[in-house]
């Protein structure tokens, strides 16, 4: 056994107040009875397929899962230990006889991952920090306790029956640990529960196939054999229960279970079997009458008695048979035996023996097994007219209807739900578990430990040879190519690989992908992960860079995306040699050339506007930077801007903040000045001061450029200033200042900023004194220019919407901003997904759906408030509030507007006046008609102020609104008649047209 990391059980028992025995019995007694014990230790440890690893004075130590690795190793320790604390009993009994004393014992059990040597020269199997806390716990247990940790716990769940300890403060340990004192094992019972009753999803294909083998038994009066055949957990259990429930009422349903270990094991399917069928005295009951009746029933008890008696072996295979055709004669009977992986040889020769024998009796006898039973017998499936059935996954939409199932026990969000079921890829027992891991608040970045149990298990039987090339399989990926692990495998091994990875194919870790010559996948993405937690990291580091090397050779002419995969190799093969010991300057430049691939891969990803690629990719890279490397700053600045794309407003000031004082302490005005201009534009997100106080800073960043002839810096600081002249709705000054910061933008070599500014030019086009057909050319003519730039495509698309809808054509503005939003979305621009679809709920105002509207702006105003977003909030929550209370539905519409009046800012003129409309109306409603004019007046007032003339013709719309409910009807006329002016000279046709009804209405009125 090579090194390896593995997840162990370890067990540490020590004999507890041995003193007093040295002290009254001569030492040579003592010697005798200690030896006895240690050996009966030993005996119950390896029988449960522990491995003594060694005695220390009076202690043990045992290690579950080396040399051989079980699925339910945890169990089985636990197991042993029970059995250790019943065979002291017993030989205490003997003491007492003996000597008058007693001894008494100290368990701990731990699990968890170790390292795992090949044990020679006499060195500790295993070495991790499982074995220390084992034997804490041991110390630390009571005598007769069986302390067990909480990994241990979690894998022996539901066969123990335990109860807390206090925290425990372990010798070593920095933090408490938990315990739990095990009372007790519950025999038979399965270390985790599985949901047996819960509502079966999907498989009627599957079930109608068994249904009708049945009814081929029963017509031919003969017994037949079908073997449900699947992976762990793939539903085999549950889809032969859902069998036995839809059979009942026709047919006697009787099971059994293999067990993985044990003694006397064979026939302990059958013996539950008979255990159903009311034991010794159902058994005799049934063969009453019979032929042989005696004799069967002897023979047949003897060999399901815990102490096998054993007969003639053909004798007793025809008593068994001879005993289900008498239970069968009067009624169908359906025989299941479950999980024969684990059959002893002589069961399975029993069962094959069963279908071919049986003679006049309809009898069903249904197997299942998972795939490795073909190991054991290759011919099972060809024997005695057996059929099977191959259990594959279930598809992605019923996965999800289990998860619906289990999402009413525990609640999953739709980003959880989408992980599992990506992650799960249709195993049911897999969605369980990720579900019940989520559900304890743990993150999904692991593999469950019960479900990491059964894979390292499987791959422990593997070849040393097939284990080294799944491994290098790991190391390349989900899919990957034969190339690519011969590429990685020693020379001396070449000639091995494609028998091997033919092998692992046959064995279904992997699959060949049709189509693609020498294109191999994991035949699920959690095999790759086990088989990748099982490589030493010292292997791991050379692997990886191995790979990056493979791949740099291989792929040289198409660098780009292969940066990525390439920068991931380095990154990963240093930080492996860094977890192992202090970096050599080797593993430092590894670091650096992961650095410079990353941070091109994260740039590119921001060329293309995908903020949750850049700000993945950027900050592994900063993970990368050591301190004193200059380019750290400029990481930072970048990997801020990203984050705010994301919407992670808090971290990308924080990280700022940091950059900020790192380049003052350094002494860099350029630094210090773009940092702090990155600030400011997190800032207007999240503010709540005056406007006033980012100018001096975008002055002084100006300057600061300008002196340094840098074209990205004048671009970004003319940018915050196009953006407080935006929110301050002078928007003709705006478009000029935007249009000074795209000629440095686009003297960049990036031209980064362009899209974004573009962006804000066509708002302001929107909104300002630009007429709506000509504010629609210019965006179609960006859009038509946006060369592949995604983003941009969607904004213009996202302006173009609310200008068609300025012009009655609703269904295209509708179609268009749904593209804008699908995009974005994609993008993962969370940010502006909700800016955009603001802008949809501005289409729907147009429209006149207020419903539809609010549809669209709630969502967005919530995912604002989530991320601490404010700027965008204050005007969005008032159009919000205005959809609201179109409904009459004034409370919650109250709750919008006073959100937008909060969040506003003082120079905030749009959300200013915005709000105080949306106020004024409910006002109205209320009657308060006083302070309804005083605010709507306000509103008109602040509007007329600017160059902004949707804004203001909407003021004097709403301010018309209150002038009617006051009756006072001329002057009312007069606003709407302003209104319809300002909304003509915009362009505005849908706007107009809807204040020249209200004025015409009036006049009729009149
Ligand atoms: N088709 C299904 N519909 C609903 N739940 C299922 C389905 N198949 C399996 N499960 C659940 O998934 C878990 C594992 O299934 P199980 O039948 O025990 O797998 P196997 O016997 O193949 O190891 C169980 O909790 C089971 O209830
Ligand atoms: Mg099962």
């Amino acid at each position: 056994m090579a090194v390896s990391r593995r997840t162990v059980t370890v067990v540490f028992a020590d004999v507890a107040d041995s003193t007093p025995l040295g002290e009254r019995v001569d030492p040579e007694s003592v010697r005798r009875v200690m030896s006895r014990f240690f050996e009966q230790m030993s005996e119950v440890l390896e029988r449960h397929g522990g491995t003594v690893e060694k005695f220390i004075g009076d202690a043990v130590m045992a290690v579950f899962g080396i040399p051989e690795l079980h699925e339910d190793d945890a169990l089985r320790a636990v197991r042993a230990a029970t059995e250790l604390r019943a065979a002291l009993a017993a030989l205490n009994a003997e003491l007492e006889h003996e000597f008058g004393v007693h001894i008494g014992i100290r368990v701990g059990v731990n699990s968890g991952e170790v390292v795992a040597g090949d044990g020679s020269g006499g060195h500790m199997l295993v070495t991790g920090d499982p074995v220390n806390v084992a034997k804490r716990l041991e110390e630390s247990a009571r005598t007769g306790e069986i302390l067990i940790g909480e990994p241990t716990r979690k894998l022996v769940e539901n066969a123990a029956v335990y109860e807390p300890r206090d925290e425990l403060q372990l010798k070593g340990k920095s933090s408490s640990v938990l315990a739990w004192n095990v009372l007790a094992t519950i025999e038979g019972a399965p270390a985790y529960a599985r949901r047996l009753d819960a509502p079966l999803v999907g498989r009627q294909r599957e079930l109608q196939m068994l249904r009708s083998v049945f009814d081929d038994a029963l017509a031919g009066r003969k017994c037949r054999l079908v073997t449900i055949m699947g992976p762990a957990g793939i539903g085999k259990s549950r889809l032969a229960a859902e069998l036995a429930s839809s059979v009942g009422s026709e047919a006697r349903v009787l099971s059994g279970t293999c067990l993985p270990y044990g003694e006397g094991i064979t026939f302990w399917p059958i013996g539950l079997i008979i255990g159903g069928l009311g034991g010794e005295v159902g058994l005799r009951a049934t063969l009453a009458g019979a032929e042989d009746a005696e004799l069967v029933a002897d023979r047949v008890l003897g060999a399901v008695s815990p102490t096998p008696v054993s007969g003639p072996g053909g004798e007793l295979f025809w008593a068994f048979r001879r005993l289900f055709e008498e239970v069968a004669r009067d009624e169908p009977l359906v025989l299941v035996i479950e999980d024969i992986h684990w059959a002893e040889p002589r069961l399975l020769d029993l069962l094959e023996y069963l279908a071919g024998w049986t003679d006049d009796a309809p009898i069903l006898l249904v197997c299942l097994a998972r795939p490795e039973v073909l190991e054991e017998r290759p011919g099972w499936l060809s024997a005695a007219d057996g059929a099977s059935l191959l259990l594959g996954p279930l598809s992605e939409a019923e996965s999800e209807t289990l998860l619906t199932e289990i999402g009413r026990e525990w609640p999953l969000d739709a980003a959880a739900r989408a992980r599992i079921t990506e992650a799960a890829e249709g195993n049911p027992l897999y969605v369980e578990q990720m579900a019940a891991m989520l559900a304890e608040g743990k993150t999904l970045d692991a593999i469950p430990p019960s479900i990491h149990a059964l894979l390292a298990a499987r791959l422990d039987r593997l070849s040393p040879e097939q284990r080294g090339v799944l491994e290098r399989a790991a190391v390349a990926g989900k899919d990957f190519t034969r190339r690519l692990v011969l590429g990685l495998s020693p020379e001396e091994e070449h000639g091995e690989v494609d028998a091997t990875l033919l092998d692992l194919v046959r064995r279904d870790f992997l699959s060949a992908r049709p189509g693609r010559e020498d294109n191999y996948r994991f035949r699920h993405v959690l095999i790759r992960d086990a088989a990748y937690a099982g490589i030493p990291k010292e292997l791991r580091a050379q692997l990886h860079e191995r790979f990056a090397g493979l791949a740099e050779r291989t792929q040289s002419g198409r660098a780009g995306e292969i940066d990525e995969i390439i920068g991931y190799h380095l990154e990963q093969a240093f930080l492996y040699r860094k977890a192992l010991g202090p970096p050599s300057d080797d593993d430092r430049v590894l670091a650096g050339r992961a650095r410079e691939l990353l941070t091109a891969a994260g740039r590119r990803a921001m060329e293309r506007g995908d903020s949750p690629a850049a700000a993945n990719l950027l900050g592994r890279a900063l993970a990368l930077t050591p301190d004193d490397v200059e380019e750290r700053l400029v990481l930072m600045i970048e990997l801020s801007e990203a984050l705010t794309g994301t919407g992670a407003l808090a971290e990308a000031q924080r990280l700022l903040d940091e950059a900020t004082a790192a380049a003052e302490a350094a002494g860099d005005p350029r630094m210090r000045a773009r940092a702090s201009l990155e600030a400011s534009f997190t800032r207007l997100h999240t503010w709540d001061g005056g406007l006033d106080d980012f100018l001096p800073q975008s002055d002084e960043a100006v300057a600061v450029f300008e002196a340094a002839g840098d074209d990205e810096g004048l671009s970004r600081a003319l940018m915050l200033r196009a953006y407080i002249t935006f929110i301050r709705c002078r928007i003709a000054e705006t478009e000029q200042i935007v249009d000074r910061a795209l000629a440095h933008a686009m003297q960049t070599s990036g031209k980064r900023l362009v899209p974004e500014l573009l962006h804000v030019r066509a708002r302001a086009a929107l909104r300002g004194p630009t007429p709506v057909t000509a504010a629609m050319e210019w965006c179609e003519g960006i859009r038509a220019q946006s060369g592949g730039d995604q983003a941009l495509d969607a904004f213009m698309r996202s302006e173009i919407a609310v200008l068609e809808a300025m012009l009655g054509h609703f269904d295209h503005a509708r179609e268009l901003s749904e593209a804008a939003q699908e995009i974005l979305l994609d993008l993962g621009r969370t940010l502006a997904v909700a800016l955009v679809r603001a802008e949809a709920g501005a289409v729907e105002l147009l429209a006149g759906d207020t419903a539809a509207a609010a549809r669209c702006l709630r969502p967005a105003c919530d995912t604002m408030q989530e991320i601490g977003e404010r700027g965008m909030l204050s005007t969005y929550s008032a159009l919000l509030a205005d959809a609201l209370s179109d409904q009459g539905l004034d409370d919650s519409a109250d709750t919008y507007a006073r959100l937008s009046e909060e969040t506003a800012l003082g120079e905030d003129v749009l959300s200013q006046v915005l709000w105080r409309n949306a106020r004024a109306r409910l006002l109205r409603r209320e009657a308060a008609l006083e302070d309804a004019g005083t605010l709507a007046k306000e509103a008109v007032g602040m509007a007329a102020d600017t160059d902004d003339l949707n804004l203001l013709g909407y003021a004097l719309s709403g301010l018309g609104g209150v002038l009617v409910s006051a009756r006072r009807e001329p002057e009312a006329s007069a606003a709407y008649a302003q209104a319809a002016e300002v909304f003509r000279r915009k362009g505005n046709v849908v706007a107009g047209a809807r204040v020249e009804e209200r004025a015409n209405v009036l006049a009729i009125g009149t």
